[in-house]
């Protein structure tokens, strides 16, 4: 009785100061091996002025001056090169004259998947609202990891989906294959600079595996 008491104070002490964001995985169908998803690694950086053709109608109406393989001053009239869109792809780099870093994203797995994004024009994965690259013949197999989340807090809440997808399907004792889905919220640490550049990480943490899939 005391115990009991005890624990649901200890609970309720907890559940007060850090939100539940972990929960545990389903129990797969008998004879199916379990997915473990976890995050070792999570660094996202987002510069305050880093290229960001997708959300800013400035970026995209901004014209540099691409000078060989570099960016040189914009100015129309000294401009040794040619006057273009900076948000073209196929440009020798995505930080052109006056702009900051490119945003970046990485994401490593304890089980050796690498998920790597960095602003390469306008057909760039959306970091924060969805997919990331976790290479392009693993998304043919139909996993996805995808990441939501803002760099404009110094503490927030992720949030991440895992696909396993169908190419990767795993083999049951009786012979079906079966794939997998979860997900999960972890706590998200952003560092700000004097110029709000933002350097965002977050502790190890596991996607639970919520749902199932038979694929044959
Ligand atoms: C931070 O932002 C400033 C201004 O946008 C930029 O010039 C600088 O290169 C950035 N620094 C880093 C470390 O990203
Ligand atoms: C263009 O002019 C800039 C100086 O304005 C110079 O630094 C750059 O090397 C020139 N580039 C080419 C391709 O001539
Ligand atoms: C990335 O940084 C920019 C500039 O500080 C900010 O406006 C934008 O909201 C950030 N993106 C996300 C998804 O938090
Ligand atoms: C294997 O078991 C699952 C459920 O336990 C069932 O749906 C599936 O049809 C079975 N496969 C075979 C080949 O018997």
């Amino acid at each position: 009785m005391a115990k009991v008491q005890r624990r649901t104070i200890l609970t309720a002490l907890f559940s007060a100061f850090l939100p539940a964001i972990a929960s545990s995985s389903i129990v797969p169908p008998d004879g199916c091996p379990i997915p473990n998803w976890a995050v070792t690694t999570f660094a996202w950086y987002n510069g305050s002025h880093s290229l960001d053709c997708i959300h800013s109608d400035v970026d995209r109406n901004t014209q540099g001056c691409l000078c060989g393989s570099g960016w040189c001053e914009p100015n129309p009239a000294t401009c040794n090169g040619s006057m273009v869109n900076v948000c073209y792809t196929g440009m020798p780099s995505y930080q052109p004259w006056g702009y900051g870093p490119p945003q970046t994203l990485d994401i490593a797995f304890e089980d050796g998947l690498t998920c790597h994004d960095e602003y390469i024009g306008y057909r760039v994965h959306d970091i924060a609202h969805g997919e990331s690259n976790c290479g392009y013949a693993d998304r043919g197999m139909g996993r996805i990891v995808a990441f939501y989340g803002t760099s404009n807090e110094d503490h927030s809440i992720g949030h991440m989906d895992y696909t396993l997808g169908s190419g990767h399907a795993i083999q049951c004792a009786n012979g079906s294959k079966i794939t997998y889905s979860g997900s999960t919220d972890f706590q998200l640490n952003c560092v700000h600079d004097e110029f709000f550049n933002a350097t965002c990480t977050a502790d190890a943490f596991d996607v639970p595996v919520l749902g199932y899939q038979w694929v044959s």
